[in-house]
């Protein structure tokens, strides 16, 4: 199975890509996660995409497509995927495309988790996440059992810099110009689900996978 999950920031993707990776063995592959470690690892990837990810934008197509192909040739992955945040523009979308041409292998699910722009500076306000392994929660929708503690791996969970009210303008400002038009891109292939993200999450984790069990592999 290969899948991406589009959506706006703070729609879900990360929360419903996670437990659909666990439930199915496949790798998440979360673009914001990859880079984050970068930026924490002061690596060249990091310290290209830092003033980026302040600002709420994007990282240079080349960068992320590069990152993509690299990461889609390790051995994880050759049994599936979800990607979590990739693609993000259309050159993004036209690359994977043509990665996936060349290896002959095709793209099963597109979804999309739908989530209103009010819905999500509220959301992304009361977001926290783990030092460890990025588990995202949320003080009020999805708190941890013990407050700032990872239910998964007992990690120390922190606020984004990026979930500040100015930075989630930005973000928005960007999907809506950069991202949304890849739901006409996708949109007629067979393979485009919208969700409503607006549900609470184990309706969603339901909804998805009633999805999932009516692709045909
Ligand atoms: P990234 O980390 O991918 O950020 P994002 O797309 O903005 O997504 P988020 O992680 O903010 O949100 P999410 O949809 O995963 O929501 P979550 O599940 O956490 O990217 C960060 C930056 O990296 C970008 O701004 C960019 O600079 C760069 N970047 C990354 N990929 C790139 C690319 N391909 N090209 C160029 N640049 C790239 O949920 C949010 C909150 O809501 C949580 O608190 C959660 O608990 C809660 N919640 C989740 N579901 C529900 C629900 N159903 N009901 C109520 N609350 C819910």
């Amino acid at each position: 199975m290969r899948m991406i999950f589009l959506g706006a920031p703070g729609a879900g993707k990360g929360t419903q890509a996670r437990i659909v990776a666990e439930k199915h063995g496949l790798p998440q592959i979360a673009t914001g996660n990859i880079l984050r470690q970068a930026v924490k690892d002061g690596t060249t990837l990091g310290q290209e995409a830092k003033s980026f990810m302040d600002a709420g934008g994007l990282v240079p197509d080349g960068v992320m497509i590069g990152l993509i192909h690299e990461r889609l040739q390790q051995p994880d992955a050759q049994k599936g995927w979800i990607l979590d945040g990739f693609p993000r523009t259309q050159a993004q979308a036209e690359a994977l495309d043509a990665l996936l041409a060349k290896v002959q292998q095709d793209l099963d699910l597109v979804v999309d988790v739908q989530v209103p722009d009010a819905e999500i500076v509220g959301r992304l306000g009361g977001r926290w996440v783990c030092k460890q392994c990025e588990a995202p929660y949320h003080s009020k929708n999805n708190p941890p059992k013990t407050d700032k503690v990872c239910d998964h791996c007992g990690g120390e969970l922190y606020q984004r810099a990026d979930d500040k009210p100015d930075t989630v303008a930005s973000r928005l400002t960007v999907y809506h110009t950069n991202t949304s038009p890849l739901i006409g891109y996708y949109q007629g292939r067979g393979n485009y689900r919208a969700v409503d993200g607006t549900q609470p999450i184990e309706t969603v984790e339901r909804a998805l996978e009633a999805i999932l069990a009516g692709v045909s592999r």
